[in-house]
């Protein structure tokens, strides 16, 4: 008899050691030990998640923003089962389709913002902004504007870690050592009042300032090689960033004065997280794409979506006569299993009205967030929409001088915060904690989340004092 296990005699935490290659892990001391040992997730319900050494801890991240629905869903589960049963795949390829998949497409076309007309899926956020970029030359091809082909993206910006969407990611260590970014990519500024103001500019002039600066950048590249723009309505990664007033009313004109697509990244966004159905609603964003993922699902089956306006469909289409089959796929298009998921998830979604409890409870959080932590002397500023937001920690408020970096307090911070039972992220740009619950917490929960932060920051303040690395002003 043939076996596919191998009966080692080591532990699971030594076998993950030894054979997995983890994201965003210091690979060197992860393989001899001196980063401890692998978490082991086992099980969730709502904003817990358990691990196997028997610890219960309060995931306010949702995964990485994802499970907007909590843990444990089992009608979910249920969902994907069924589909299972039936017909656990078929390829979407020359027009086969799913029931699953046809009633999804046919949901996201009219719940999406602006005019939407066709879905194309993937399984991740970062290849769902590769297809975007691939459609967005794809269709000034057709037009006969084969220079109109850069796409410009925003310093800070995280739209995934692919060759191109790696590429549009506005933070360098995503391209340190991987020769990106490739061309044509290009950047411009960060929609960050804080750290981006002039002295003396309010938040409608910087926004002005940002939408000037993207003209010149259009000009001084020639308009006509600008295809698209592409943007988070609010900054996810990159620091958890609401855009300052009247960004997205200055950014938008500009867009449609030189004919560049706008594709909206609505992967954190989309499906509740800022208190609506999208932030592009927020926001008042007119986008001719819009890229999907994590909340679709809520991640209990990788799927993304590229959901497609129609003034691009319509050119797409319009090619057939010359180009044939729009050749671009994946096996995985529209993979059953996941079109059933998030059918269910969007269900869960609109019955419990999610995107209403992210505004509801999301006010809530952001009161509690800014009176437990703005007046904290660590603490430069405390932002965020809906409910996701950050703690942005300095080493003097008044003047905003940045913390040394290799004291390293937003990872102090949020492995304090893990100490206490809480996880809370330590965000890769700066020194800040981010938050992003499941869109189901509830103002209790809300409260202990706020409460365990407020534990963990007053523990590593205390820290920094006693170890002589920070005093306050
Ligand atoms: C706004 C945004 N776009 C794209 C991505 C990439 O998604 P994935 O990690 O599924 O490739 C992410 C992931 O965090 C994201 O936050």
């Amino acid at each position: 008899m043939t076996t596919t296990t191998t009966a080692r005699n080591i532990s699971l935490e030594e076998m993950d050691r030894q054979s997995v290659l983890h994201p965003f892990t210091n690979l060197k001391e992860y393989a001899n030990g001196r980063a401890g040992d692998p978490r082991i997730v086992t099980g969730g319900e709502g904003i817990h998640i358990r691990d196997s050494k028997g610890n219960d801890l309060i995931d306010a991240f949702a995964g990485l923003y994802c499970v907007n629905i909590g843990y444990g869903r089992t009608e979910v589960a249920d969902a994907i089962y069924a589909q299972a049963k039936d017909l656990a795949y078929y390829h979407s390829y020359a027009a086969h389709s799913t029931e699953a998949l046809i009633r999804l497409s046919d949901r996201l076309v009219s719940m999406a913002p602006g005019e939407m007309s066709k879905v194309f899926y993937g399984l991740s956020g970062s290849d769902a902004n590769e297809t975007q970029v691939k459609l967005v030359w794809y269709y000034n091809n057709i037009l006969g504007r084969p220079q109109k082909k850069k796409i410009i993206s925003r310093e800070r910006g995280y739209h995934g870690c692919s060759v191109v969407s790696g590429s549009l990611t506005g933070l360098s260590f995503y391209h340190n050592a991987f020769d990106l970014p490739v061309n044509p990519i290009l950047h411009t500024g960060a929609p960050h009042y804080y750290w981006g103001a002039e002295p003396g500019e309010d938040e409608r002039a910087f926004s002005a300032r940002r939408a000037r600066e993207l003209e010149e950048l259009i000009l001084a590249e020639g308009p006509d090689t600008v295809g698209g723009f592409i943007a988070e309505p609010v900054l996810g990664t990159g620091g958890i960033t609401p855009p300052p007033e009247g960004y997205w009313e200055a950014i938008q004109p500009i867009l449609r004065k030189y004919d560049i697509l706008l594709i909206a990244d609505e992967v954190v966004t989309g499906f509740g997280r800022t208190g609506a159905s999208f932030g592009c609603f927020k926001y008042g964003i007119e986008p001719d794409l819009i890229t999907v993922a994590k909340g679709l699902t809520s991640a209990y089956v990788p799927m993304s979506a590229s959901i497609i306006g129609r003034r691009v469909c319509d050119v797409l289409e319009q090619a057939s006569d010359t180009l044939g089959a729009f050749s671009h796929g994946y096996t995985y298009s529209g993979h059953p299993l996941g079109a059933a998921a998030a059918l269910a998830v969007l269900d869960i979604v609109e019955r419990e009205d999610l995107p209403g409890n992210a505004e509801r409870t999301g006010a809530y959080f952001q009161k509690r967030l800014h009176e437990t932590f703005a007046d904290h002397p660590l603490v430069g500023e405390v932002r965020g929409v809906g409910l996701m937001a950050a703690l942005e920690f300095v080493a003097d408020k008044d003047s905003k001088e940045r913390l040394d970096p290799s004291l390293k307090v937003g990872a102090r911070v949020s492995a304090a915060a893990l100490a206490n039972g809480l996880i809370a992220r330590a965000m890769p740009h700066g020194d800040i904690l981010g938050f992003s619950p499941p869109l189901v917490v509830t103002k209790d929960e809300v409260d202990e989340i706020v409460d365990r932060a407020r534990r963990a920051l007053d523990t590593v303040t205390d820290e920094l004092v006693r170890e002589r690395l920070w005093q306050a002003a």
